[in-house]
């Protein structure tokens, strides 16, 4: 049994997907009021709880041979209660359940220490103790979603309009979310994936000003970029502070994927292509399989 973590989220759903087209048993950790109903009918056993509860985890654990953690937190504060507090708890729970493998989805950057960026660390701190723990892993540092686009390029075919914020010429090597999802799956199986690290990004190194131009060749139509500089988000976090410390707070995680660069180099592409026996899509290909264009 599969235990997948974060089951409808944009990469958990996709794990859960390739789990069942290969007909393996999965249990999809979801909450209740959560759209799980497409998991169900690809024949997941869903389980509803919360992964704030440390006794929903460990109910959640029973019975599973492998884990894959693909939740994240998408509220203030939630880096401390899930990026790092749910793990823990996981990873606890799961060497009382014997677990063979456990699949931890970080980030590329985790081990850059960004002082204030809390998702950031609590991966990194979740890293550590995951490879302390003696259960065989495979960390996966993922730079930034295909999927994650996808909003955006809807929006840019109603509009042609492009928020890009900070510098242009930051690179990041955009993985594709099926890719991903592959690869976790099989973190189980590759033997040369056991107690890893990887980097996973897509094959093309692109400036973020490249993906405007990807959306314009798609959709066949021009540009309209809007440019605001780092230091207009700054402001308004700033401001931001004075009513919300703890959103604030955690829009230094957004801050460091905003101000830096997230790219794979060459060398980890091919490890990683070569570990997994497969061809990265690029974000183009990406783009016109889900918009159909
Ligand atoms: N997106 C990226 O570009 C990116 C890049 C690098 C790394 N990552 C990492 O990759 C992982 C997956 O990212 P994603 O973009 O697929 O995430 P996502 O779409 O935001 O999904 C988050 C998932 O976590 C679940 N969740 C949140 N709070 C929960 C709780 N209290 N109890 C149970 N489940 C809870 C959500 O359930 P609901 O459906 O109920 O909200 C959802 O299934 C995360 O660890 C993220 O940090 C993401």
């Amino acid at each position: 049994m599969y235990l997948v973590t974060g089951a409808t989220g944009g990469l958990g759903k996709r794990i859960v997907r390739r789990l069942r087209s290969r007909d393996l048993p999965v249990r999809a950790f979801v909450r209740l009021n959560s759209r799980f109903a497409e998991l169900e009918n690809r024949g997941a056993e869903v389980f509803i709880g919360d992964l704030k509860q440390e006794r929903d985890i460990q109910k959640a654990c029973q019975g599973v041979r492998y884990i894959i953690s693909a939740h994240g937190s998408n509220d203030a504060g939630g880096a401390a209660t899930l990026d790092y507090r749910a793990n823990i708890d996981l990873i606890d729970a799961a060497k009382v359940a014997n677990v063979e493998h456990f699949v931890f989805v970080s980030v590329l950057g985790s081990d850059r220490g960004y002082e204030d960026a809390p998702v950031f660390k609590a991966k990194f701190a979740v890293e550590k103790y995951l490879q302390a723990s003696g259960l065989p892993y495979t960390i996966l540092r993922p730079s930034g979603f295909a999927s994650n686009l996808l909003p955006l390029a809807e929006r840019f075919r109603q509009t042609g309009m492009y928020l890009l914020i900070g510098d242009p010429q930051n690179r990041s090597s955009i993985v594709s979310t099926d890719d991903l999802a592959q690869i976790a799956v099989d973190s189980v199986q590759v033997q040369a994936a056991r107690n890893k690290i990887f980097s996973v990004g897509g094959p093309d190194i692109l400036k973020r000003e490249d993906i405007p131009h990807i959306f314009a060749r798609v959709f066949n139509r021009e540009p309209w970029i809007l440019n605001p500089p780092l230091l207009a988000f700054d402001g308004l976090r700033g401001a931001l502070n004075w009513v919300n410390r703890d959103l604030s707070s955690s829009l230094g995680t957004l801050r460091a994927l905003l101000a830096n660069e997230f790219f794979c180099t060459p060398e980890e592409i091919a490890a990683l292509e070569s570990t997994f026996n497969l061809k990265l899509e690029t974000l183009e290909s990406f783009l016109r399989r889900y918009l159909s264009v």
